[in-house]
């Protein structure tokens, strides 16, 4: 088993580099399954669910050809298969793309239920009712959705909560849909910008991303393309608040400041002097953070992929602060955790009551899911004295080289691999 060892409490200086954004590239990959032809995507970070996405498109027949780290190029166009199985479905809730893009390629999908984080129920009505609504006929049966259709017409899909996920899934599987779909209520997350930007170099017909109505003219085809990913808000987002927390000062380069917006106005609100540069943010920050209210949102709002690192800098204000989780049941999970470092901080349902203290102090804990564990970092990273983190495979899942990155911030921080109680057993019975 691996672990993060974080001896805390040392001021972030420094540059970091973002990479490309997780939440694109996983709708984008399954996307490039809708052309026969081959798609050069580049920008595409070195994490875990790119490399369980990869295993998906291969098993289903797809050509993944490494350029070089971060370049990939898919040939779709010996794809064969419009099943995908749990094993692999189960690793990450994105495999849920795989509906929308194998029912635009083949008009037919059978896909497992997803996985991915928890944060209480996560439903996929919208999505399914999308696929109804332009003409396919959906059932799940042991565990695996089913959708097909004759032919998929164009219609008109109002979401009744805004979601990312039923937003992308209609999109890839209304892109060749016959006629006009247009998508009211949308979610306008930069993902959701970068998605159509993709399938447009592909030839698809759309317009509207980013606004909370989509026009989508259906095409018959879709060619191959050069594509270059944007960069990750939230892992931007994260290197910004730790800096904060820690009372440093980190260029973040290879960002859309207009994507940040909501975070840099949180981090200002509680004492930070953030600087915007054309594609770089600096985050300067001294003394100890005021308190502030966050309530998550929808893009253009508070992102809740957010919500748990905000947590921990509003854990060290001045003061108290309220935190309002909009978005998901329940995501406060991970504050057991921070209480195990000495924060205040009491949960009553969707609303987190965070008392400030002076200092965290290091301590065991526990990544519970993604961005919960980087949170955790975070609070490692702030904190006095020593912390070991578990758990780590949510963490890789969503940071590209994150051990490094902070190192080379001046952080204290390494990845150890110590014998887990199983291996201790085996040993024992082995000797
Ligand atoms: C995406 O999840 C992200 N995941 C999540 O990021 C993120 O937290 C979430 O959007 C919100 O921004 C990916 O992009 C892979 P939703 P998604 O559908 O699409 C309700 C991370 O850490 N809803 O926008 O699954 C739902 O219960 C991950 O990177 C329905 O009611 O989220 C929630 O309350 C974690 N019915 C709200 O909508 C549905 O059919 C928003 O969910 C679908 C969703």
């Amino acid at each position: 088993m691996d672990k993060i060892v974080i001896n805390g409490s040392i001021p972030l200086k420094g540059e970091v580099n973002i990479s490309g954004a997780k939440n694109a590239v996983v709708a984008i990959l399954p996307a490039a399954l809708l052309a026969r032809d081959i798609c050069r995507i580049e920008n595409i970070p070195e994490i875990s669910d790119v490399t369980t996405m990869v295993k998906i498109l291969r098993q289903l027949g797809a050509g993944v050809k490494m350029i070089d780290r971060n370049t990939l190029e898919i040939d779709a166009r010996s794809v064969n298969s419009y099943i995908v199985s749990n094993d692999l479905a189960k690793h990450l809730r994105a495999s849920y793309y795989l509906i929308g893009a194998l029912l635009g390629r083949f008009n037919r999908a059978k896909v497992a239920m997803p996985g991915g984080c928890w944060f209480g129920v996560r439903p996929i009505d919208l999505h399914l009712k999308g696929f109804e609504l332009l003409g396919a006929k959906v059932t799940i049966d042991n565990g695996m959705i089913n959708a097909s259709a004759d032919k998929l017409v164009g219609a008109s899909v109002y979401m009744d909560n805004v979601s990312v996920g039923a937003t992308v899934n209609v999109m890839l599987a209304a892109v060749k849909a016959k006629g006009l779909t247009i998508i009211e209520n949308a979610a306008r997350e930069p993902h959701i910008v970068d998605l159509a930007n993709f399938l447009n170099s592909m030839g698809a017909d759309i317009i509207g991303a980013g606004t909370d109505v989509i026009k989508i003219h259906g095409v018959r085809e879709l060619h191959g393309c050069t594509y270059s990913i944007i960069p990750d808000q939230i892992e931007a987002g994260t290197y910004m608040v730790a800096a904060a927390a820690t009372g440093g000062d980190v260029l973040v380069k290879n960002v859309i400041p207009k994507h940040m917006e909501s975070i840099t106005k949180k981090l200002q609100d509680c004492g930070a002097e953030v600087i915007e540069y054309d594609e770089a943010i600096r985050v300067r920050s001294a003394g100890r953070p005021m308190k502030c209210n966050v309530k998550t949102l929808p893009h253009p709002g508070f992102p809740t992929d957010m919500q748990p690192q905000m947590t921990v800098l509003l854990a060290l204000a001045d003061g108290m602060s309220i935190v309002s989780e909009s978005v998901w049941d329940n995501r406060f999970r991970y504050v057991e955790q921070l209480q195990r470092m000495g924060a205040h901080i009491n949960v009553e349902g969707k609303v987190a009551i965070v008392q400030g203290v002076e200092r965290l102090h290091g301590a065991p804990i526990r990544a519970d899911d993604l961005r919960a564990g980087a949170a955790m970092l975070i609070a490692a990273l702030a904190a006095d004295g020593r912390s070991e983190i578990e758990n780590l495979s949510h963490i890789d899942r969503g940071y590209e080289h994150y051990v490094e990155k902070f190192s080379a911030l001046g952080a204290d921080i390494c990845r150890v691999n110590v014998p887990d109680d199983d291996d201790e057993q085996r040993q024992d019975n082995a000797g």
